[in-house]
């Protein structure tokens, strides 16, 4: 296959980089021999899993360079400090300098702590995303966000760093378990109701090819919901405004996440009753029809993903809420989605309309989920 046949898309910002939508990992080499020819000394980051998996495919490649290999644990505590400091030692020891590119290797995880330590090593070196999981090619590997987090909260310390390229080779995704692809499908289902009705169609036309993963339809599904991303954050790289509309749902899901302590609820499962809470919200103040809400609920149930929680307190929820970034000067800032395949930023919400959102999607213990 070659260059010219996969697609590429151009993420526009103050400094564009491309990502390539169905690029074997064995050809990466190829491409950085074509674009960059002073670098000798490469560093790749990622799970102890994802070496396991795609660590020899990739080095196919890569045999003309130094290459060394930093494996950490899955999980979120990957994102710290401490693991930081450790790359920090390793690249040193490693012998990296200004000239070493990073090539983060994983999911969202990786793609943030290898995106946030070459933004700062020697005050930043070349960092190419390539991200293996559905959350990371859809989503966190497309907009330059990278970062770790503090103690004192979730990706607290970051910074904005653009990829050289994003390099998206979707047989990757045949590995990966169908709890890691829900939180993928949350973050594309979003991207369809915010920004494409055609994609939200074709989410529904597809169910069944989707669950059954039929390679063609997952690229599709791949590369357009990359392709929304793309767009956004072409229009608005820092977050000026209409990138905060990929927020829809997360205001809602990141309370529940912080009331659940991040245990019994995943990120996906917390921005699909976001999603939701979000969509009787909008419906509340005439954005959406009761019609579009079902439509959008029956998608999040059709791919095993919830649209009720059981015994949670609207109340807590939404003390949760008034600590989530996008407030300004106390008042509530909301995404809701107007009609399927637009957004709105609305800061016209008022606590009773947020309550009786959340009470949609709450079920007392002893109720029977939908
Ligand atoms: N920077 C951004 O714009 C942005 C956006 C959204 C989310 N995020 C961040 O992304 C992180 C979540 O990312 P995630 O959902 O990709 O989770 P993750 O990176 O933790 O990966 C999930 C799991 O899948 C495994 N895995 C990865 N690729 C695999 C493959 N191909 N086959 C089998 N297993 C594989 C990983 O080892 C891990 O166990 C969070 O830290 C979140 O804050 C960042």
């Amino acid at each position: 296959m070659s260059l010219a046949e996969w697609q590429k898309i151009e993420v526009r910002a103050d400094r564009s980089y491309p990502v390539f939508l169905g690029a074997p990992l064995q050809e990466l080499g190829e491409y950085l021999h074509s674009q960059m020819d002073d670098v000798e000394h490469i560093l790749i980051i990622t799970h102890h899993s994802v070496a396991d998996l795609y660590f020899d495919r990739l080095m196919e490649g890569l045999q003309d360079y130094r290459v060394n290999l930093f494996k950490i644990p899955a999980g979120e505590e990957g994102k710290s400090l401490e693991r930081l400091s450790q790359l920090t030692t390793s690249a040193l020891r490693y012998g990296a300098d200004r000239k070493t590119l990073v090539i983060a290797l994983g999911g969202g995880v990786i793609g943030d702590l290898a995106g946030f330590f070459a933004s700062v090593f020697m005050r930043g070196i070349r960092l190419i995303q390539v991200p293996t999981t559905l959350l990371a090619q859809v989503d966190s590997s497309i907009g330059g966000k990278v970062a770790v987090n503090h103690p004192a909260g979730k990706n607290i310390l970051g910074s904005f760093y653009p990829p050289q390229a994003v390099w998206t080779d979707f047989t990757t995704l045949e590995s990966l378990p169908w709890g890691e692809v829900e939180n993928g499908l949350a973050e594309s289902i979003k991207h369809a109701i915010i920004a494409d009705s055609d994609l939200f169609e074709f989410f529904e036309k597809q169910e069944q090819s989707i669950k059954q993963r039929d390679p063609s339809v997952w690229r599709e599904m791949v590369a357009r919901s990359s392709a929304v991303k793309v767009r956004i954050v072409s229009q608005d790289e820092r977050e000026q405004g209409v990138r905060a509309l990929l927020n829809l749902g997360h205001s809602f899901g990141h309370a529940l996440e912080t009331e659940m302590n991040y245990r019994g609820v995943t990120h996906g499962q917390g921005v699909s009753i976001g999603l939701l809470a979000a969509a009787y919200l909008a419906n509340a103040k005439g954005f959406i029809t009761l019609d579009e809400v079902d439509r959008v609920k029956h998608l999040l149930i059709t791919f095993g993903l919830p649209t009720v929680i059981k015994g949670q307190d609207s109340q807590a929820l939404l003390q949760g809420m008034k600590t989530d970034k996008k407030n300004q000067g106390g008042r509530k800032i909301l995404i809701l989605p107007k009609g399927i395949g637009q957004a709105v930023v609305s800061k016209e919400c008022t606590d009773p309309e947020i309550l009786a959102a959340w009470d949609q999607v709450i079920s007392s213990d002893d109720e029977v989920e939908s």
